[in-house]
C-alpha cells in the first residue's frame, strides 16, 4: 500500500510516494528543476501564481510516472505540506482573483503593527499569541485597503495548502492550525479570532469551514484525476504548514522535542504544552498538528527568512561554476570565523526575529588583502547559523530546551560547515533523519486516513542517519565567532 505526500514549497513542489509498511520512499520528484520564481513588483513584496503550484505538482507526478513503475492504484491517501502564511483568494466560481501574497511578502507589516496598537498587547498576545504582524489576516486587510475591487469579489480565502487540497477535491476547507498561522485563531476562546476580523472589517464568511488536520476533507474528483494524473477517489487526509509538518515528519510531537529546517527560510521549532508567546512576537506560537482542546500542543517557531536563499543567491551570483557540494568544499579551506568576515543573511523580507525589520543582507569587515570567494561562502553559512543561534537564545529565554535538534538530511543540513557551526555554538546534538516534508505529509495522510492507527505506528520505520556534536574543547572557537557576529549585528 502506498501514501502520497505533496510538499508545496516556495522554490519547488515535491511529490513523494512512500510504502506505508516500510516507510521507504518508493518514488519522488520535484518541479521545477530550478527554483520557482517569486514575483516582486516592489521591494519587500513576494507573490506566486497558485496555477504555477498546480502546474508543478502535475509535472512532478508526470516525472514520477516516467521514472518509476509505482502502481498509482495502490495509493491510499494524500497528504499536503505547504508554505505557510500565504493568502489565496477565490471568487464564487472558485477562480483565483490575484496572485498569492506569500509568506515572505512584507507589505502588511504596518497594518499588523497598527492593529497591535489598537487591539492592545493583552488581547494580541494573550489570545492570538502573536502580533497580527505580517501574517495572512494582515495581508487580507492590505487587499481590502488597496484592491477593493478584488476584495469585493472574494468568496473564500485559503492558505496555499488549502488551495491545493481544493484543486484535488473541489472542497474548500482549512484547519485550525492553518488559521492560527494566519493569526485568525483565538487560543483563549478556542475559536476563530472574530475580534481581529472585526478590527479588520473582514467577514467571517470569507473563511472556509474547518477540517481536522488528520482527517479526510474529500476525495480526488473526476476532473482532478484527469488533470493531476491521479486515480479518482483517493482521500486528501492531512494538511499542515511546512514547519509544523517538518516537526511532524521528524516525530516531534511533545514538549522537549525540537525540529529544524534550513531551506529557503530556516526554522527552529519547539513543542510546548503551555500557551507561550514572546512579548515582542519575535518568535511565534501556532497550533501544532496534534493539538486538541484537552491536550494542548503549541509549535513555538523561530523563522529566519534569509537562510538557504543566501546560499543560492551566492551560487547564482559568484559561484555559478560550482555545485553546492563544491561550494562547501571550497568553504572548508577557510578556518572557523572566516578570518573576521561577517555575513548577515537578512535579505528576504521582514525578519520577525528582528521585530519585522528588513535590514537587508550585509557583509561586514571585508579585507581586500585577506578575503576571497571561499571566505564569502563560508561567512555566509556561518552567518546563517549565527542568525539561528540569535533566535534560539530568545526561545531558550521562553523556556524551550534546545539540547537535541532533529532535522531531515537535506538543504543546508547537508553542509558539514553548517552542521558543525550549529553544533559548535550551541553545544547541542543534531540528529539527522531519512525523511523530508513530502514523506512526512505522506505519513500524515496515513494517520488521517486510518492506514496507521497511531503516530507510533506511522513513525516505527523512521531512520536516524547521523548524529553530530562538537566536543566541548572545540566549541570555544565557534562561540567566539558567534559573539563577534552578534556584536556587529544591525537590527534596523
Ligand atoms: C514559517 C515561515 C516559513 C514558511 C516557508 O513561519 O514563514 O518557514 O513556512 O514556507
Amino acid at each position: 500500500m502506498f501514501l502520497l505526500g505533496f510538499d508545496l514549497g516556495s522554490s519547488s513542489v515535491k511529490v513523494s510516494i512512500i510504502n506505508s509498511t516500510t516507510g521507504e520512499t518508493v518514488a519522488s520528484a520535484f518541479c521545477p528543476e530550478y527554483e520557482m520564481s517569486m514575483i516582486a513588483h516592489q521591494a519587500g513584496w513576494a507573490e506566486q501564481e497558485p496555477e504555477v503550484w498546480v502546474e508543478n505538482a502535475i509535472a512532478a507526478i508526470k516525472k514520477i510516472k516516467s521514472q518509476s513503475n509505482v502502481d498509482f492504484n495502490l495509493i491510499k491517501a494524500i497528504g499536503i505540506s505547504y508554505q505557510m502564511h500565504g493568502l489565496v483568494l477565490v471568487d464564487e466560481q472558485g477562480e483565483v482573483l490575484r496572485p498569492s501574497i506569500i509568506w515572505c511578502d512584507s507589505r502588511a507589516v504596518e497594518i499588523g503593527d497598527r492593529a497591535f496598537q489598537e487591539l492592545g498587547s493583552d488581547y494580541c498576545l494573550g489570545n492570538l499569541l502573536n502580533s497580527p504582524g505580517n501574517f495572512t489576516a494582515s495581508k487580507l486587510k492590505w487587499v481590502k485597503e488597496n484592491e477593493p475591487e478584488i476584495y469585493n469579489k472574494i468568496h473564500k480565502i485559503m492558505l496555499p495548502g488549502d488551495y491545493l487540497a481544493y484543486r484535488l477535491t473541489d472542497v474548500i476547507k482549512t484547519t485550525a492550525s492553518g488559521l492560527s498561522e494566519g493569526i485568525m485563531w483565538d487560543f483563549k476562546e478556542d475559536k476563530i479570532a472574530t475580534r481581529l476580523l472585526d478590527q479588520y472589517g473582514v467577514s467571517i464568511d470569507l473563511l472556509p469551514e474547518l477540517v481536522e488536520t488528520f482527517a479526510p476533507q474529500g476525495t480526488v474528483t473526476t476532473s482532478a484525476s484527469q488533470l493531476f494524473g491521479l486515480p479518482q477517489g483517493i482521500p486528501v487526509a492531512y494538511r499542515a504548514g511546512d514547519q509544523p509538518n517538518n516537526a511532524f515528519s521528524l516525530n516531534v510531537l511533545n514538549p522537549g522535542e525540537v525540529a529544524a529546517t534550513a531551506g529557503t527560510s530556516g526554522v527552529v521549532y519547539g513543542v510546548s504544552e503551555e500557551v507561550m508567546f514572546d512579548e515582542k512576537s519575535r518568535v511565534n506560537s501556532f497550533i501544532h498538528v496534534n493539538h486538541t482542546s484537552t491536550q494542548k500542543r503549541m509549535g513555538v517557531l523561530l523563522c529566519i527568512n534569509g537562510t538557504g536563499i543566501l546560499n543560492s543567491w551566492l551560487r547564482k551570483n559568484i559561484a555559478e561554476d560550482l555545485s553546492y557540494e563544491q561550494m562547501n568544499e571550497l568553504s572548508e579551506k577557510v578556518a572557523v570565523g572566516s578570518d573576521g568576515l561577517l555575513f548577515y543573511p537578512f535579505g528576504n523580507g521582514a525578519e520577525r526575529m528582528l521585530e519585522n525589520a528588513s535590514p537587508g543582507a550585509e557583509m561586514k569587515g571585508l579585507n581586500l588583502n585577506i578575503h576571497s570567494r571561499a571566505h564569502m561562502l563560508r561567512a555566509a553559512q556561518e552567518g546563517i547559523v549565527f542568525a539561528f543561534v540569535y533566535g534560539m537564545e530568545i526561545m531558550q529565554n521562553m523556556g524551550i530546551d534546545l539540547e537535541t535538534i532533529k532535522a531531515g538530511k537535506a538543504n543546508m543540513f547537508l553542509s558539514p560547515i553548517f552542521r558543525n557551526t550549529l553544533a559548535g555554538v550551541t553545544g547541542a546534538t543534531i540528529e539527522l533523519y531519512d525523511t523530508d516534508g513530502a514523506a512526512g505529509a505522506a505519513r500524515g495522510a496515513g494517520v488521517g486516513s486510518g492506514v496507521y492507527a497511531s503516530y507510533e505506528e506511522a513513525f516505527a520505520s523512521l531512520q536516524k542517519l547521523e548524529e553530530i556534536s562538537v566536543p566541548q574543547n572545540e566549541q570555544q572557537q565557534y562561540k567566539v565567532a558567534y559573539h563577534n557576529w552578534k556584536k556587529h549585528l544591525n537590527k534596523e
